[in-house]
């Protein structure tokens, strides 16, 4: 078969949240804010979090996997290849994958994590395209999974109040008809930017110490309105790439599922598009931003919400810490 005929459909999708809820009424009691402040900057009412079921990035997974599978009607040992987005695995070593891998029984997937911040998702997708267009896979398992709560500085109010756990999957399989499945995909980096998002402690540049426990810089730093000023302008660049990667026009979208961060960089995002709002998924305000987690948790969503079904054209667009960008243009 040739490289060209060969599609990577989209065939299953599934996502677990956790049930603990932290609401804004919380928050107020936590840091000094308020229901307003959150609601208007940012369009969060609430956030699912691990709290302390004990449950962590991998589990999240194992969750989304089972549904997604199921939703493709497929087994675990069909699987070739399982990879997550994600930034807060369980621990360094092994990757959230591989323990993903052992609790669905894919024994003969291969499989590991990728860590591009909240477009891992976006970056996983892009990776099985081009395992599957090479002959190399057939049916590929990808994740966007976080426990951000796990890097949140709760001293911090201009971040803590942000963040949220959870984990959405999507079976990709190679077809036949390539009219079908992901039609273009982007995936960009600009590294300069790096003091914009990160965390600083915990990893080889900064190990963890007795002197910098509890002093906050395990948990991420951002610079908010920087990283929004990018934000808008990357998302609407790689939109309007792989639209045109693909000769297709916003006009021919069904939905937009952007990477819910903060509703006023859809709402930019959507007016620079020129789309009417019911195009645009938003459901900030219940999750708030679960990272890599967002984009797969809001189609499953969507799809439920009666908002998607088979033959729509869907664009996924994200950015994040890094910087890094990337849109995915899907034909369901
Ligand atoms: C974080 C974000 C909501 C902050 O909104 P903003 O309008 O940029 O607000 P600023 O950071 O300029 O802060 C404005 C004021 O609100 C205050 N503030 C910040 N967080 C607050 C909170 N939770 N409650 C109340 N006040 C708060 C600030 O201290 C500041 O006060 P000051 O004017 O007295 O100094 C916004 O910048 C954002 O969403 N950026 C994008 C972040 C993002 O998407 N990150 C994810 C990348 S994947």
């Amino acid at each position: 078969m040739s490289k060209d005929s060969i599609s990577a459909e989209m065939v299953g999708i599934g996502c677990y949240v956790p049930e603990k809820v932290l609401t804004n009424a919380d928050f107020e009691r936590i840091v000094d804010t308020s229901d307003e402040w959150i609601t208007t900057r940012t369009g969060i009412k609430r956030r699912h979090v691990v709290g302390d079921s004990g449950e962590a990035t991998s589990d999240m997974c194992i969750k989304a996997a089972r549904q997604a599978l199921a939703d493709a009607d497929m087994s675990p040992k069909e699987l070739d290849l399982i990879l997550i987005g994600t930034c807060t695995p369980d621990m360094k070593t092994p990757s959230a994958a591989v323990i993903v891998q052992r609790h669905l029984g894919a024994t003969n997937a291969a499989a590991f994590d990728i860590n591009a911040a909240c477009v891992g998702y976006i970056y996983g997708l892009k990776a099985a395209l081009a395992f599957i267009k090479s002959g190399m896979y057939r049916n590929i398992l990808v994740m966007g999974s976080e426990t951000l709560t796990s890097i949140t500085n709760y001293q911090d109010r201009t971040t803590c109040v942000l963040f949220g756990d959870g984990a959405g999957a999507a079976v990709i399989k190679a077809g036949n008809d390539p009219t079908r499945g992901i039609l273009a995909s982007r995936i960009a980096a600009d590294g300069r930017h790096e003091e914009l998002l990160f965390v600083k402690t915990g990893g080889s540049r900064n190990p963890v110490t007795p002197e910098n426990i509890g002093n906050g810089s395990q948990g991420i730093y951002m610079n908010g309105s920087e990283i929004f000023r990018h934000a808008v302008r990357y998302m609407q660049e790689s939109s309007i790439q792989v639209l045109e990667d693909a000769g297709m026009k916003p006009e021919d979208l069904k939905l937009v599922i952007p990477h819910q961060a903060n509703i006023r960089i859809i709402d930019s995002l959507r007016k620079r598009l020129h789309l009417p709002k019911e195009k645009v998924f938003v459901n900030i305000q219940e999750y708030g931003n679960t990272s890599s987690a967002s984009i797969p948790i809001a189609m499953v969503e969507a799809r439920s919400r009666g908002l998607l079904e088979k033959g729509d054209l869907v664009l996924m667009v994200s950015f994040g810490g890094g910087l890094v960008w990337g849109a995915c243009l899907v034909r369901l």
